[in-house]
């Protein structure tokens, strides 16, 4: 299931190579297939999807993301929030003063970049305790009728700082809507940007969010993209399998356009990718659960670096992709921060895409 570079590849298929290889040469205009005019292109999924399907598009230029994103900041942000774990009992764990200053560092971020971020509040049961908590939200402008939102949880587990899990995920989606800002971009679909609390405990704040939502706006909502980790030290890149086609679950119909974007990006880049089922659990559940079609990235946990894995990504076989997950260890010491540009880099050319593209 790693893709690219003389890897053995058992997801690629030549739909996808060829829409691979056709964004390669047309960077510009609004092209590709809607899914219900092509359903060559889709595979099934496992029910009617209650998000509007978008029409695919090859607005943006995948190499010139990768180029901006190599010469950014990203780091910066997991040292300000390995700063905010130093002076707050070595952690930024839902409820804690740790999350209030994780928060505020994200919303003057935000803010300095142009963005209005809003607290969305909400209180959930943690070991019989009540624990007040809330998201963070920022939107571009852009139709809300096909919204798009990329998100990550800021919360960090209580025995760590978590900047791998998942101050590199806040990083990413951070560093995408400074971009999108910075680009000048005008998005014909409204981006929601959200940095869940408490998806440690229970998936509560991307929970919350879903639960709070009407009927119409869950089929308002166009793409959820999310982030929970992508910078691990022995790390891979992947992304979700949208269509079920390696992981035999598929996410909503209209995943795997998502699943295509990220495709695309990596094998633009000539960058090595695999994907990953989406059995794992992070704040994509919810969304996945209200028939939102989903995807996002993620560079591994606590499972063992294959040698086939090696051999396409580098690092060491048999050793965790995150020996520090959810360990005291999780610190600015934990990261690879080339990985982390890289995915960053895939989160922003995916959510532009989805920004720019059509209802089909
Ligand atoms: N993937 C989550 C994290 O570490 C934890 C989790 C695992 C949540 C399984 C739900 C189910 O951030
Ligand atoms: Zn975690
Ligand atoms: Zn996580």
């Amino acid at each position: 299931m790693v893709l690219g570079m003389g890897v053995p590849n058992t997801m690629n298929n030549r739909a996808k190579t060829a829409s691979a290889v056709a964004a390669a040469v047309v960077l510009s205009g609004f092209l590709v297939g809607c899914t219900a005019q092509q359903p060559g292109f889709v595979t099934p999924g496992p029910g009617p999807g209650a998000g509007p399907v978008l029409e695919r598009v090859v607005g943006a230029d995948a190499r010139a993301v990768l180029e901006a994103f190599k010469d950014r900041a990203l780091v910066d942000h997991l040292e300000a929030l390995q700063r905010v774990a130093d002076d707050n009992d070595g952690n930024r764990a839902s409820g804690t003063p740790g999350y209030e200053r994780s928060a505020r560092y994200v919303e003057e971020q935000l803010r300095a970049a142009g963005y209005s971020p809003v607290r969305q509040e909400f209180t959930y049961r943690r070991d019989g305790e009540r624990v007040k908590s809330f998201n963070i939200l920022a939107d571009t402008e852009g139709s809300a009728e096909n919204t798009i939102v990329v998100g990550g949880h800021l919360d960090s587990v209580q025995k760590g700082p978590g900047i791998n899990d998942n101050g590199s995920g806040v990083a990413a989606v951070l560093e995408t809507a400074r971009w999108m800002k910075e680009t000048g971009i005008t998005p014909a679909n409204r981006v929601r940007f959200a940095f869940w609390g408490a998806e440690e405990d229970d998936l509560d704040g991307s929970r919350h969010y879903i639960d709070e939502l009407s009927a119409a706006e869950v089929r308002r909502t166009a793409a959820y993209l999310n982030v929970d980790m992508a910078a691990s030290p022995n790390g891979v890149r992947a992304f979700h399998d949208g269509d079920g086609s390696d992981f035999g679950h598929a996410g909503p119909d209209g995943s795997q356009e998502i699943e295509d974007v990220f495709f695309r990006f990596f094998a633009e880049n000539s960058l090595p990718a695999e994907t990953t089922g989406f059995e794992g659990g992070s704040d994509y559940k919810p969304f996945v659960k209200a028939g939102i079609p989903s995807g996002g990235l993620f560079t591994g946990d606590v499972e063992s670096k294959t040698r086939a894995q090696a051999q396409a990504f580098g690092g060491v076989a048999g050793k965790d992709l995150d020996s520090c997950y959810h360990r005291a260890c999780d610190t600015i010491s934990n990261i690879n921060p080339e990985l982390l540009k890289e995915m960053s880099g895939a989160l922003a050319y995916a959510t532009v895409s989805f920004a720019m593209a059509r209802q089909g």
